[in-house]
């Protein structure tokens, strides 16, 4: 079984800030950086620092994609169908408070220049059986499940960011679907976690639905499998890219022979080291280190 990752390259412009900005106000940031980040490239990062091998398919800018490329590369991501195109990769403006809440604004570049031939290409090489595994941040994505489901691959979405696109997502296609509360509740309209969990088991009862509740930990439901997991307790410096990290360890952890509860100890464990460390990919521990790190 192959995973391909179907997803977003970005680079991350993150401003330290004492709050983040209200409508209309202007603020000095204390501190600027820029990491490798992108929901992809997060994904496959965590996938491949978790011990998993995974195909990454997306674009760059040909101006500025090569430190993409290297960062996947270093980190044992194959590269092979990460294409390019001209002009630049896709970038976000980050805002990080005190707390390391943050809030994200993306512009797409790159990432969003996909075609349908460069679908079926990538696509040609995986079959019945892979696992392809996509995000909201690359364009074609409800084509992207019917292709893949055609050919017999295991659909896993983490549907982030939510917005219209989402909504033309054939859902009864996913084998695993991995929301925040947020995410949750747009799909569903419903807040309550037990209620949007009985949401998709019923409209959905093949999909798998992986839950995040931040400091409530995880919940999980399949059928009449589930399971929940907490957090564990760190300082919080930064949450971006403890989900994707929670993602790629989760999957790795299934896909690696680890039952759900075990697979979801290990991405509760992952993402909780990934918020107490600063910037996306950065934040990505290794396996060892999750496996070694003291959550007392
Ligand atoms: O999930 C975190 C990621 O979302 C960041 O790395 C940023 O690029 C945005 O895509």
């Amino acid at each position: 079984m192959k995973i391909l990752n179907f997803g977003s390259l970005n680079y991350d412009y993150v401003y330290a800030v004492d709050h983040i900005l209200l409508p209309g106000e202007t603020s000095a940031a204390y501190r600027m950086d820029t990491f490798c980040g992108g929901k992809g490239l997060n994904q496959s990062i965590a996938l491949a620092r978790a011990g998993a091998q995974v195909w990454h398919a997306g674009l760059v800018g040909e101006e500025d994609g090569g430190a993409l490329l290297d960062l996947c590369a270093q980190n044992g991501v194959k590269t092979k169908y990460i294409g390019k195109v001209p002009g630049k990769s896709g970038h976000t403006v980050i805002q990080v408070d005190k707390k390391g809440q943050n809030n994200i604004l993306l512009f797409g570049g790159a990432n969003q220049c996909l075609t349908e031939d460069s679908m079926d290409q990538v696509l040609s090489a995986f079959g019945s059986g892979d696992m392809l595994l996509l995000q909201n941040e690359v364009n074609g994505v409800p084509k992207l499940i019917e292709k893949g489901y055609e050919k017999g691959m295991r659909i896993v979405l983490n549907p982030s960011p939510y917005n219209e696109i989402i909504g033309q997502c054939d859902l009864s296609k996913v084998s695993i679907l991995l929301v925040n509360e947020i995410e949750g509740w747009q799909l569903s309209g419903l807040q309550n976690p037990e209620e949007i969990l009985n949401y998709f088991s019923e409209k959905y009862p093949q999909t798998a639905v992986v839950l995040t509740l931040g400091s409530d930990g995880v919940q999980y439901r399949h059928g009449q499998e589930r399971y929940s997991h907490g957090i564990y307790p760190v300082k919080v410096v930064d949450t971006t890219a403890a989900g994707d990290t929670f993602t790629g360890f989760f999957l790795a952890g299934i896909t690696g022979g680890k039952t759900v509860e075990e697979a979801l100890e290990l991405a509760s464990k992952a993402s909780s080291i990934a918020v107490s460390r600063k910037g996306a990919a950065p934040s990505i521990p290794k396996l060892d280190e999750v496996q070694q790190f003291n959550f007392s």
